[in-house]
């Protein structure tokens, strides 16, 4: 639904108004269009400390196909390998194409507070001049469990780029991605977070293990020859994941309730999938979905309900409604699919938590349960689906998203919802769909047991 306030924020009234009022400022985000289908500006490599990764992070960056520079000298703003003095190129609107798309900072080495004033120091003159939708990426290490002060390095990286989202304004986000392994096992990771697709997500710490990946014949159609089935597909971030996959190649099956068989119907013609009118609560759901999908590479659990009220006027057939849709159902169908060998090795499943369920809402004890539950079977199943199935186990977190779910939310509070994140406005459907690509994208293999949330750094749990 539209958002009247971002708007009119974009206007030069709108502007001066609310400048002058002190009021928030959100930025129209530049999401990815077939127009817009990657960054327009340079990118920045940064390092600080003794480069680790830097050759190997150079050579995936070069793959991306983006304007990448190297080498910059940051207490001159020169960049030592092209002659460009950055500083100087980035002083016209935040907009220009000549500013930085985004920054990455190579901080895998910082293991000290030396290291942490490098990373300081890299960015401090800089920071500013990334592009309004721009990104910043920091690159770090695991947390040791055996060096203390690598350990309090690592984990400062994580205060450091929160605080930076929370800051850096104009659309523009910060995310850290630890690294096990080899830096190429992160390229899906780098390719989503440096490009339109990731517009809505910030503040997130995502680990990538050293599993190895396959990499695309096309990067454009990663999904080409896959097959993915998507749960609660007839509306909302079901349907735009239905787009979303759709346009990377895959072949989909889109599942709903039967009393929404038209518009599944209408949305599986438009895309050349196959509708499956089925209540995934039903108790043969699982066998149904194999009889129609007899080789499915993604499961995109996305249906769920709210039936809010606060425990103590909360009735048994409440819990359990909430509870049977957005939780049993999910494990059921999981694990029967699991287990009948359903899912093709190098697959993907995708669950649908929410920052409701990591935060905790009044009025929410059934919904946010069901939703921490996603993420605890998540983490958990990860490691063992990926050793035993070859099939990767993440989770999508949706902050404030604009659908026909929030816009039945009270004016007052679907306004604070709106606005209280880092990017001051609601996400769309499509950013949680593009963050379900990424987590189904074949090279992603090494990303594994992980809860993204697609909140724009919302204050909820944050
Ligand atoms: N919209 C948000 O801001 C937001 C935030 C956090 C999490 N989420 C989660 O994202 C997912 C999609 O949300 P949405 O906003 O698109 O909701 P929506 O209500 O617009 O769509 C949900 C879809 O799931 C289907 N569904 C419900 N019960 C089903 C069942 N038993 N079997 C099969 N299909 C069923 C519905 O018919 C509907 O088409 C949900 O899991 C929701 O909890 C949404």
């Amino acid at each position: 639904m539209a958002d009247r306030y971002l708007n009119f924020t974009g206007t030069a009234p709108g502007r001066f108004l609310t400048r002058r009022l002190g009021l928030p400022q959100p930025a129209e985000l530049r999401r990815w269009s077939a127009e817009y289908p990657s960054f327009e500006g340079v990118v920045l490599h940064l390092t600080a400390g003794e480069p680790k990764h830097s050759a190997e992070l150079a050579e995936v960056l070069g793959r991306t196909g983006l304007d990448v520079r190297t080498g910059l000298d940051v207490r001159t703003g020169l960049d030592v390998r092209t002659g460009l003095d950055v500083r100087a190129e980035v002083e016209g609107p935040s907009e220009s194409a000549a500013r930085p798309a985004a920054i990455v900072l190579d901080a895998t080495a910082v293991a000290d507070v030396t290291g942490l004033a490098q990373v300081h120091a890299a960015l401090h003159p800089v920071a500013r001049t990334v592009a309004a939708s721009g990104r910043i990426v920091v690159l770090g290490s695991p947390v040791s469990r055996d060096d203390h002060h690598q350990a309090a390095a690592q984990q400062a990286l994580e205060g450091f780029t929160r605080s930076l989202g929370k800051e850096i304004g104009r659309g523009r986000t910060v995310t850290l991605v630890r690294v096990e392994g080899p830096v190429a096992a992160a390229e899906s990771t780098l390719r989503f977070l440096l490009s339109p697709r990731s517009a809505y997500v910030s503040g997130q710490v995502i680990e990538v293990t050293a599993a190895e990946t396959t990499a695309p014949a096309d990067w454009a159609r990663p999904l080409a020859g896959r097959t993915a089935l998507i749960t609660g597909a007839a509306r909302g971030i079901g349907a735009a994941v239905a787009e979303v996959l759709a346009r990377d190649g895959a072949r989909l099956v889109l599942l709903d309730v039967p009393s929404a068989r038209q518009d599944l119907e209408a949305l599986a013609a438009r895309l050349d999938g196959t509708a499956l009118p089925l209540d995934i609560t039903a108790a043969d759901a699982a066998e149904r979905i194999m009889d129609a999908v007899p080789s499915l590479d993604t499961l995109v659990h996305n249906a769920g309900i709210t039936r809010d009220r606060t425990l103590a006027k909360m009735p048994a057939d409440r819990w359990a409604s909430v509870m049977d849709v957005n939780l049993a159902s999910v494990l059921t169908t999981t694990d029967a699919l699991l287990k009948a060998g359903a899912l093709n090795r190098g697959g993907s499943i995708v669950a649908t938590a929410s920052i409701a369920g990591l935060a905790g809402n009044a009025g929410q004890t059934n919904y946010a349960a069901s939703k921490a539950g996603i993420a605890g079977m998540t983490r958990s199943l990860a490691p063992r689906a990926l050793a035993d199935h070859g099939v990767t186990v993440n989770a999508v977190a949706p902050g404030f998203i604009e659908t026909k779910m929030t816009a039945a939310v009270p004016l007052f509070i679907r306004e604070a919802g709106r606005r209280m994140n880092s990017l001051g406005q609601g996400g769309q459907p499509v950013d949680v769909a593009e963050t379900t690509a990424w987590f189904a994208h074949p090279a992603s293999g090494s990303v594994n047991g992980q809860v993204v949330r697609v909140c724009g750094q919302s204050l909820l749990g944050a």
